[in-house]
């Protein structure tokens, strides 16, 4: 029996199934929920908030306003929220000293977010490019990201995170071997219920941009030999589809719970195929640059900026994503509830 039977026309006519609201949502393939929504939140060491420029409703957060976010997810429903650090550009060094400061603000955001909503799960970024003057994911030494000696480093920085409270580790630096060094210093250290979401295929993105300046991580520095070192030796090269099993599969293997794929829409090729081949739980990162294009199209009134927002979340529950993390959840929650 084959999967599609089709009457010819006219017997089959396939818009008598979309002539009403009722009957469009009675056929409906997927659903989106605020249960499919992580929060990406960025966080500063200052009072207040802070608005990013580049993407308009962003706000920069004190520890105390991520608290005040975290009861706000719960009351939205919204399981998870992922939270990125802003670091003032003085307190960076060549090594990201900070990454791993235990009273440093992913410390204390983490604590306060999990004393103010305990039931909201709280993802950290786990890579030093928060903490680095350089701007890179790793250490520099001899003109390159040095892999090993970098492992080291999201080690402590993980440790840390997990021993703050944080529920699940997400490693977004692409060095080779992360994963498994991770669980098993987890393991060691009795973090057995800690989780690890890897960006497991994470490519090398324009779509990055606006992230920079939420961070405060500027233009890319160069290693000691003085030639400017690119992200794509690390990240993946985006005319690579296969490469991003054979990362996938490395990064199960070694142990994580869940996987990521990064960025999201112009990558859903990726996702589908990453669904298929391992059936694990997967998830798509809708990058700032993603964001920012439907903002600004929004704000130009080039798109109706809501229902593109609501559609591009669509689309990657359509390609399997078990979830997305997305710059827009609670404004997408807030609809979805309403
Ligand atoms: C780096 C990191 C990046 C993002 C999350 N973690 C940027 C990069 O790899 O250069 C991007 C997030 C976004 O664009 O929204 N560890």
């Amino acid at each position: 029996m084959p999967s599609h039977v089709l009457a010819p026309y006219p017997a089959l006519r396939p818009r008598r199934l979309r002539q009403a609201d009722w009957t469009r949502r009675l056929v409906r393939e997927n659903t989106l929920s605020p249960a499919d929504l992580i929060w990406a939140m960025v966080v500063h060491e200052g009072d207040g908030r802070v608005p990013v420029s580049s993407m308009p409703g962003v706000d920069r957060l004190s520890v105390k306003e991520a608290a005040l976010a975290a009861k706000e997810a719960r009351a939205l429903g919204i399981p998870c929220i992922a939270v990125f650090p802003h670091i003032d550009g003085g307190r960076k060094d060549a090594s990201g000293s900070l990454a791993a400061d235990p009273n440093g603000v992913i410390a204390r955001a983490v604590k306060a977010m999990k004393d103010a909503a305990p039931e909201v799960g709280v993802m950290c970024d786990v890579a030093l490019d928060p903490y680095t003057d350089h701007g890179h994911d790793g250490l520099i030494s001899g003109g390159k990201v040095v892999n090993d000696p970098t492992i080291e480093r999201l080690v402590e920085q993980g440790l840390m995170q997990a021993q703050a409270g944080c529920d699940i580790l997400a490693p977004s630096d692409m060095m080779d071997g992360r994963i498994g060094v991770l669980r098993q210093a987890l393991e060691a250290e009795g973090h057995h219920d800690t989780m690890i979401m890897s960006y497991a295929a994470k490519y090398a993105s324009a779509f990055y941009g606006p992230y920079r300046e939420a961070i405060g991580s500027g233009k890319l520095g160069t290693g000691s030999v003085g030639n400017p070192i690119d992200k794509a030796t690390y990240q993946m090269d985006p005319f690579n589809g296969d490469e991003s099993l054979r990362e996938v599969a490395l990064d199960l293997t070694e142990g994580a719970d869940m996987v990521m794929v990064k960025p999201g829409l112009p990558y859903l090729d990726i996702v589908r195929r990453v669904v298929e081949a391992f059936s694990a739980p997967t998830f798509a990162f809708q990058v700032s640059g993603e964001y920012a294009m439907i903002t600004a199209a929004g704000a130009n009134g080039w798109i109706d900026e809501e229902r593109a927002m609501m559609e591009s979340l669509t689309a990657f529950k359509r390609a399997g994503c078990a979830g997305v993390i997305t710059y827009f959840a609670p404004r997408a929650a807030r609809k979805l509830g309403a």
